[in-house]
């Protein structure tokens, strides 16, 4: 186990750090896959990852050295599969609480589990989960923040911002992995004992666009609608004027 100074009982206290890979989501999950048991909360960070992974297929771009790439490795065996939405609301609200301290406001999280500043996103999460029956075994999850990176190629999609643009100067990537790690454990702990946990109550009041007017597009069909919140698995509900709430999974609504 490689040693650091985080104030965690497990998250980030083993710590490997790359200076490149091509994904450290992939890194993680081979090193899980080999025969010696990696301690739950490991985690991997890299200066440089040269193909990073999005959501959906896409890619995860960010300047070498600048921001931060990690993936961190969980062991919920507690969650049913059918709750494993949990861990996305985890994830996004321990990020935004961790943000919260350097931002004053606009803070949101795109559904499903996007770090907003505005209307621009921030970071991005990528969760991949192992079942075994009906419950999870493994969950690997792949954070992606911009932080001191001062410009983005205009091809971008998510229109992204970092931390360093709107603040005019530069945050500590160890502070920072620091705090998110404390953050998710302190979550994740909570959620593990089972005590009563307002996890997606703050999840849902901090959702982007939340009971505001905008447009989606649904297999090409363009509506306006209003996000009412999730429903149990976590789909995201959104009213069209004049229709019924529609219920939408990964990959079949998208934000105009
Ligand atoms: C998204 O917004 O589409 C999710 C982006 C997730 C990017 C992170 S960076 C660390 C980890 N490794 C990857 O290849 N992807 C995730």
């Amino acid at each position: 186990m490689q040693n650091n100074t985080f104030s965690t009982l497990f998250v980030g206290q083993n710590l490997i750090k790359l200076s490149a890979v091509d994904s450290t989501n992939n890194y993680l999950k081979k090193l899980a896959s080999n025969s010696e048991p990696l301690p739950e909360g490991t985690v991997i960070m890299a200066d440089h990852q040269y193909a990073g992974r999005g959501m959906q297929g896409n890619v995860w771009l960010a300047e070498p050295g600048k921001s931060l790439t990690f993936s961190l490795l969980l062991r919920p065996t507690f969650l049913p599969a059918d709750q494993q939405f949990e861990l996305n609301m985890l994830v996004s609200v321990a990020v935004n609480n961790v943000l919260s301290k350097y931002l004053s406001n606009h803070l949101s999280i795109k559904w499903p589990n996007d770090v907003y500043v505005g209307d621009q996103k921030i970071g991005g999460v990528l969760i991949e989960n192992v079942i075994a029956g009906s419950k999870l075994k493994q969950s690997i999850i792949g954070i992606g923040l911009n932080v001191n990176q001062a410009s983005f190629g205009e091809e971008l999609a998510g229109r992204p911002v970092s931390l360093s643009q709107i603040l005019q100067q530069n945050v500590n990537l160890m502070v920072l992995l620091s705090e998110i790690c404390a953050q998710i454990e302190q979550l994740y702990l909570k959620l593990k004992s089972g005590k009563s946990t307002n996890l997606r109550e703050i999840y849902v009041t901090n959702l982007y666009r939340l009971h505001k007017m905008a447009t989606y597009s649904e297999n090409g069909r363009i509506f306006e609608g209003v996000i009412e919140g999730i429903n149990k698995t976590g789909q995201l509900r959104i009213k069209p004027l004049n229709e019924d709430v529609l219920e939408f999974g990964f990959k079949e609504v998208v934000f105009i």
